[in-house]
């Protein structure tokens, strides 16, 4: 192999990408200039280390080295797209992390025995377009590709338009069922979202699970009108119901034990003295099994209804995206455990393409590496730079013996 950037080289290519100067956060939002930067980074980092790179029809990237050689494929990679003013290390550590493993393993003189790809699925967060995860989604067949072309992000720019305007073709989007019968393993490297390792002497941890989980969209619909003439009895203002629908959220998570968050909402004609005609607010919950997130979305809707019957304001609920439980491979995660000498197994409540691979049947693990600030989705997500150099090592290993089967 050719060397490309090394680790901490590669870590700073990236940092001036799509970066908001005031936040500090990160704004790399699917098909934008900053993601084709990050997509222009990768090719150059796969071409320098000889990778044969390719876009699939989906938008994903995929490097591969020893692409002709025989056997299912062990696939490693994360993706490159970020959320509103998202940490540095969501998604890129997984990409940087591969090269860097590969790196590592040309450097021991190892020669893969069957093909290896890095991969940066498009569009994991859906932060532009509503539905997470759509590059692997529509890999594996589990989103319709009509639905996804026809996706509007907040502007009414579809996904089809964004791609043309990206020199992509939509009409080629949907299941890509050869090249997932390619892949004999996939193992995604993540920052963690948490902090159970921060207060272990564990800088690596093995994923055991993903919380099942989902989106919805509520909308409110009032009436508008005049903020200082309408008396309060006369009014259908859609923003009772919304409120009413936040605070159902928390009061559900705390008493079912999960996770529910508003964290997205429009307001029509959103101005100051103007009674609102709607509201349009996004519900992200999850928990440990299924039934307890329906049973919070539940919750939230009838408690939206009732204060929505109140003042003649209608609630419309539409799930956006659903993501079910996912238990990594069997014995795989226990088995990358042992073999990076006892590391930690744990689950998590954020959602991953690893989820989505592992849900289609492509035996999955993911590592974790430790954030000493628990932070993610937000700009003082970190991981130190030994911890980082540990989790390339454990990738590698991992490779290597996933290679070898
Ligand atoms: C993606 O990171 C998610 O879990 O929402
Ligand atoms: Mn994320
Ligand atoms: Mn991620
Ligand atoms: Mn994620």
């Amino acid at each position: 192999m050719d060397a490309g950037t090394g680790f901490d080289g590669m870590w700073a290519e990236l940092a001036g990408i799509g970066r908001d100067a005031t936040s500090g956060g990160y704004r790399r939002f699917a098909w934008t200039a900053p993601d084709l930067t990050c997509r222009e980074w990768f090719t150059a980092q796969a071409k320098a280390r000889g990778l044969a790179v390719e876009r699939d029809r989906n938008g994903n990237l995929w490097a591969w080295l020893g692409e002709r050689l025989p056997g299912p494929a062990v696939v490693t990679g994360s993706h490159l797209d970020s959320v509103p003013d998202g940490g540095a290390y969501d998604g890129p550590l997984g990409i940087v992390s591969a090269f860097a493993a590969l790196d590592a393993l040309a450097a021991d003189g190892w020669t893969p025995p069957r093909p290896v790809a890095v991969v940066a699925f498009t569009d994991e967060e859906g932060a532009r377009f509503g539905v997470p995860c759509i590059g692997s989604r529509l890999l594996t067949g589990t989103l319709d590709p009509t639905r996804a072309a026809g996706l509007r992000d907040g502007d009414g720019v579809t996904l089809a338009q964004a791609m043309r305007s990206a020199g992509a073709d939509p009409a080629w989007l949907g299941a890509d069922r050869s090249r997932l019968a390619r892949i004999g393993a996939f193992v995604e490297l993540h920052v963690e979202q948490g902090r159970h390792l921060a207060n272990t002497s564990a800088p690596v941890a093995v994923g055991s699970g993903i919380w099942p989980h989902g989106r919805w969209k509520l909308t409110f619909r009032g009436r508008a009108d005049h903020a200082g003439t309408t008396a309060l009895g006369d009014r259908s203002d859609p923003m009772l119901a919304f409120a009413a629908s936040v605070q159902q959220a928390r009061t559900a998570a705390l008493h079912l034990r999960a996770r529910a968050t508003v964290g997205k909402v429009t307001v029509r004609p959103n101005g100051t003295n103007a009674i609102p005609s709607e509201v349009n607010a996004w519900l992200d919950a999850r928990a440990s099994d299924e039934a307890t997130v329906r049973a919070v979305v539940t919750e939230v809707v009838d408690a939206a209804r009732r204060r929505g019957a109140e003042d003649g304001v209608s609630v419309d609920l539409a799930e956006e995206s659903w993501s079910p439980a996912v238990t990594f491979g069997g014995d795989l995660a226990a088995r990358v455990a042992s073999q990076l000498g006892g590391v930690p197994v744990i689950p998590t409540g954020a959602g991953h393409d690893a989820g989505i691979l592992a849900a289609a049947g492509i035996p999955t693990t993911m590592l974790f590496v430790r954030n000493p600030t628990g932070v993610s989705h937000a700009p003082d997500e970190h991981a130190e730079t030994a911890d980082c150099h540990a989790g390339v090592s454990a990738l590698a290993a991992v490779l290597a013996d996933l290679a070898a089967d």
